[in-house]
């Protein structure tokens, strides 16, 4: 007996050599570039792991700080975000005693565009990195509006913590009046084009960016969600024209009166990657809770 074959329907024979020249045009696009196919950029976006820095401005004392550390440092043990606090140079040993050894950093607030020399009232980026820093702050706007430092001088102190292996947490942000005369993307794209310029693209790989909205710094008022999104693309954007793994893989903060009512809805957005936290880092049960928020 003959054995007769099934009909088959007319879209089921073209299917399967279909699928397969897909699936192999997919995965050829998944590898054709080692920087910007889009499998590396699906990488290093699921590889930046959440930061919260507390940013203690001028505030503390030795026993305010031995409570407020010792808190911060029990409660960062079982979060999955890295912590970090900034605290003023006179604390940075008590910081160090109290949180070695634990899952908190400690960095600074600021450093010198300087290594050494005659610079009264100066700290370098080597004595930091002496008093077991990680991190430091650069560019924070209350730096740039009350004590003179310019994008070339944030540049220049960029480059020094780099050059002493800290990590600086470059602050970039517009004014009130600024963002009214719709200049936002202008002057925080200058403040990084000053940076990148300087150093070269290559140092961003071991840098992280905070975008602080000088408006939203401790006056309560933050900027929505879409707000800090939409600069959050631009600044990783700028930096992926650049180099797409380097801009990829940035950690870029939002600071400027992040709370605990606020900040899971902000930190939900795709390229806000944590904080940068003044008033709220003073109190461990906030910070705690903006860190848990990530
Ligand atoms: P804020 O400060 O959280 O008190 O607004 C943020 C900052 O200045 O880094």
């Amino acid at each position: 007996m003959l054995k007769t074959r099934k009909p088959q329907a007319p879209g089921s024979r073209i299917f399967l050599p279909a699928a397969v020249i897909f699936f192999w045009r997919f995965i050829g696009i998944l590898i054709s570039s080692p920087y910007n196919s889009p499998l590396c950029v699906l990488t290093l976006c699921a590889m930046r792991s959440k930061l919260v820095v507390g940013n203690w401005k001028m505030h503390g004392s030795l026993a305010v700080n031995a409570e407020l550390l010792q808190a911060v440092r029990d409660g960062a043990g079982g979060l999955r975000t890295e912590v970090v606090v900034c605290v003023p140079y006179p604390y940075l040993a008590q910081a160090w005693t109290l949180l070695e050894g634990g899952a908190v950093s400690w960095g600074a607030q600021d450093v010198s565009e300087h290594d050494q020399g005659a610079w009264t009232g100066e700290v370098s980026g080597a004595m930091l990195a002496e008093f077991g820093c990680r991190y430091v702050i650069v560019g924070h706007s209350e730096r740039r509006s009350f004590f003179g430092d310019t994008d070339g001088v944030v540049a220049a102190k960029f480059l020094a913590a780099r050059r002493a292996g800290l990590i600086p947490i470059l602050c970039v942000g517009e004014t009130l009046a600024e963002r009214e005369a719709g200049m936002t993307g202008e002057v925080v794209s200058r403040q990084l084009d000053v940076v990148v310029q300087a150093s070269g693209i290559e140092a961003f790989a071991a840098a992280v960016v905070a975008y602080e909205p000088v408006w939203a710094i401790g006056t309560g008022r933050t900027a929505t969600p879409d707000q800090a999104q939409e600069v959050h693309a631009l600044i990783r954007g700028r930096l992926c024209a650049e180099n797409a793994v380097i801009g990829n893989g940035l950690r870029v903060l939002y600071g400027g009166s992040v709370k605990p009512a606020n900040a899971a809805e902000i930190f939900a957005r795709p390229d806000i990657d944590g904080g940068l936290i003044g008033g709220a880092s003073l109190a461990a049960a906030d910070f705690l809770a903006i860190c848990a928020a990530t």
